[in-house]
């Protein structure tokens, strides 16, 4: 077996706490599900395997007022909860990772509807989120949640976890209390800094109190809330050393709330963005402090422990991602990680399921099995067969993958030279260059699947009548769509493609038609290019194509760059400029020496039309079907790479 790479074998120091030793610096920080209990001891397991040294469980609830959520919700709120995490946590273990119980109270985060009562939180302030106003706990309700923490920590260590990792993070109910924009209470859990933190500093101590010495206590805290009114870095350095003081073994820093102004979850972050909170942190404390955000590659991981920014690493969505991510940094198999490419796909799924009375399932767009770990890849097939694919984008390289790592024989046919479709154009945009990720991904994928490359080579009805494989997918992807405007037909009118794909200079005066996610990337790639751009969207909004979490950064983002014209038609394009209609502003006119055309995409269906009289066993895949995005390419080259018999 292959080593850590030179330089990696920092990440593999065991981390000793008095009360816990953590067999290397990684750990999977807390992420809520919706998974049935087998279904979520599976992924556990599957991510204890992979290496990671502490999994830190999801948000497990202390009483039936802090429930996130109706479905999933993990709830250690009486002694009867505890049998039932019993086994999910001895088969953690077994399969090699230490493992803590996140506790929490989601406080005015909580829909009324699903704890069957108005929400409750330090101050009667409404939330964003819910856009409910929550009740104020009295001060001996207050006490009372206390012990409710306290207690919590008790199950959880008769249900067999190492620790417990205390919930203050991301606009929670105990970062309610710490924070002066949503505790406006004048009693003693409100007032100053110190008594704000009153409720935290109590749950530390009577938990430490109840559990004794040898059970881990972590608190999740946020450095900066990023909160009008709330707590800076400079209130968190006189809070950190309390907390130790009131009994927490190591301090896990985040960095703000789900109000917060400044994003900490999309692309346009950069890798271990959070880490200078940490290293602020540990300056003031001697406990260790663990850093979380944006971490998705061994190089960042090591910088950090090196620069002694962080004593242990948190791992999000990379876990989600690539459950060996741990494992072969460790055997010095780096280029075979599937990174997380931040693209919140799995926050909204999961944000999508808070809001929801049906089971969402938390979903990865580039990890497939993610939720069905446990069961093998499909059966296997009965014999190998011939199976041909055609179109190298995200849904032909899964479907060709899957299909391979089943026993099929299969061979990829791309009429370009390169592989990756549409994604060669999609990371070209800025911030995008994770997507660079699935492309490095899937090329070396083909080659330990033995999959056989035809690049150059567009898959034709002679081609299908030369070679008779046993199964195609078709998976040839979407063109542009070109809209019936007076004057498309110009020199000076282009598709988005044509301009990241460096086919044309576009001039100083640019008009882009279209406000989705192709046009709004092509309009902030031309910007910071130099040029002046105007985005003309006929909807009342741009971005809808966005995933959520993304959506508001970028806007924001974007329209400090450009002029965003909502709710406006192209009606005409002419030599060097654009007419547009809207019903507030009426007919004007902008200059534009290039108009750019991003309205969306349309299914290529040449090949499929030629198909129709081949009786061949055939299924399509991607955008080829129905134009979509990553995660739906995948998620379907997955499914057929498994039903292929
Ligand atoms: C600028 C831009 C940014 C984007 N950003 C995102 C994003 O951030 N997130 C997201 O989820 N999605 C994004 N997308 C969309 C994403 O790229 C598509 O959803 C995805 O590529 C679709 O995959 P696919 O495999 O179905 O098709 P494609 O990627 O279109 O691949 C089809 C492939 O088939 C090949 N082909 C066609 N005909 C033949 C033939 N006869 N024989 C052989 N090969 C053939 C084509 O050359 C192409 O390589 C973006 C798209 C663009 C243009
Ligand atoms: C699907 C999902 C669920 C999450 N649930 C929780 C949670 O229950 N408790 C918590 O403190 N943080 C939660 N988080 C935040 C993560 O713990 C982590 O702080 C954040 O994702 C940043 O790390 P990353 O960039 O490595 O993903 C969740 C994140 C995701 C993606
Ligand atoms: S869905 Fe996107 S952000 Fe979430 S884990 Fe997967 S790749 Fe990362």
């Amino acid at each position: 077996m292959k080593m850590a790479e030179k330089g990696l074998e920092i990440l593999f120091d065991p981390l000793v706490m008095n009360n816990l030793t953590v067999k290397n610096r990684f750990f999977m920080a807390p992420m809520g599900t919706s998974f049935d209990l087998d279904q979520l001891a599976n992924y556990l397991v599957a991510r204890a395997k992979g290496g990671v040294g502490l999994i830190t469980s999801g948000l497990m609830s202390v009483h039936p007022s802090g429930r996130a959520k109706g479905i999933g919700q993990l709830v250690l709120e009486t002694d009867k909860d505890i049998d039932r995490y019993l086994p999910m946590v001895k088969a953690v273990k077994a399969a090699g990772s230490r493992f803590i119980a996140q506790l929490g109270h989601v406080g005015r985060y909580a829909f009324s509807r699903v704890i069957g009562q108005p929400a409750v939180a330090p101050s009667p302030i409404a939330s964003f989120y819910t856009r409910e106003t929550p009740r104020a706990l009295s001060t001996d309700e207050v006490d009372e949640m206390v012990l409710s923490f306290a207690e919590a920590a008790v199950r959880a260590q008769k249900a067999g976890f190492d620790g417990v990792e205390i919930c203050a993070n991301s606009g929670y109910l105990i970062s309610q209390f710490l924070s002066a924009s949503t505790n406006k209470r004048e009693d003693k859990y409100g007032g100053s800094l110190l008594d704000r933190a009153r409720f935290l500093f109590s749950i530390i101590g009577e938990t430490r109190k109840r559990v004794g010495d040898d059970f881990n206590i972590c608190v999740k805290f946020d450095a900066e809330d990023g909160v009008e009114g709330g707590n800076t870095l400079e209130d968190s350095l006189i809070l950190a050393p309390k907390m130790v003081e009131a009994g927490a073994d190591r301090l896990h820093v985040w960095a703000g709330w789900h109000e917060s102004l400044r994003p900490m979850l999309p692309s346009f972050v950069p890798r271990g963005a959070f880490s200078y909170l940490s290293a602020a942190i540990k300056e003031v404390v001697d406990v260790p402090v663990s850093t979380v955000g944006r971490i998705n590659d061994p190089y960042v991981a090591a910088g950090i422990l090196r620069r002694k920014e962080a004593d242990l690493i948190g791992l999000g969505r990379q876990m989600l991602c690539d459950p060996d991510f741990v494992r072969k940094i460790e055997e010095g198999r780096i280029r075979e990680i599937r990174r997380c490419i931040a693209c919140c796909y799995c926050i909204d799924q999961t944000f999508g399921a808070l809001k929801s009375d049906k089971k969402v399932e938390l979903k990865c767009a580039l990890n497939p099995e993610l939720g069905h770990e446990g069961k093998a890849l499909a059966d296997l097939p009965e014999k190998k067969r011939k199976v041909v694919v055609a179109g190298s984008g995200p849904a032909g390289l899964e479907a060709a993958r899957t299909a391979a790592r089943r026993g099929h024989d299969v061979t990829l046919y791309e009429k370009e030279e390169r592989l990756g479709g549409l994604l060669n154009l999609a990371v070209v945009p800025p911030h995008k260059e994770e997507l660079k990720n699935i492309l490095d991904y899937y090329s070396l994928q083909m080659e330990l699947c033995n999959v056989k490359l035809k690049l150059n080579e567009s898959f034709t009805i002679e081609t299908l009548e030369k070679i008779k494989p046993d199964v195609l997918v078709v998976a040839v992807g979407a063109e542009p769509i070109v809209p019936n405007i007076p004057g498309i037909e110009g020199d000076h009118v282009v598709t988005s493609l044509d301009v990241l794909e460096g086919r044309v200079q576009a001039g100083e005066n640019v008009v882009v038609i279209g406000g989705g996610l192709v046009g709004l990337e092509t309009a902030e790639y031309l910007a910071d290019g130099g040029a002046r751009v105007t985005i003309c969207e006929m909807l009342k909004s741009v971005a809808r194509d966005v995933e959520r979490a993304s959506r508001w950064g970028m806007v924001s983002r974007i329209s400090k760059k450009m002029r965003v014209l909502t709710s406006t038609k192209v009606i005409g394009i002419q030599e060097s400029e654009v007419v547009v209609e809207s019903v507030e502003n009426g007919r004007e006119t902008i200059p534009a020496d290039t108009v750019v055309v991003a309205v969306g995409f349309t299914a290529r269906t040449d090949l499929l039309e030629a198909l129709n009289q081949s009786d061949i066993e055939r299924y399509t895949v991607g955008s080829c079907g129905k134009p979509g995005k990553i995660a739906d390419a995948v998620a379907e080259g997955f499914s057929v790479g498994c039903r292929i018999r």
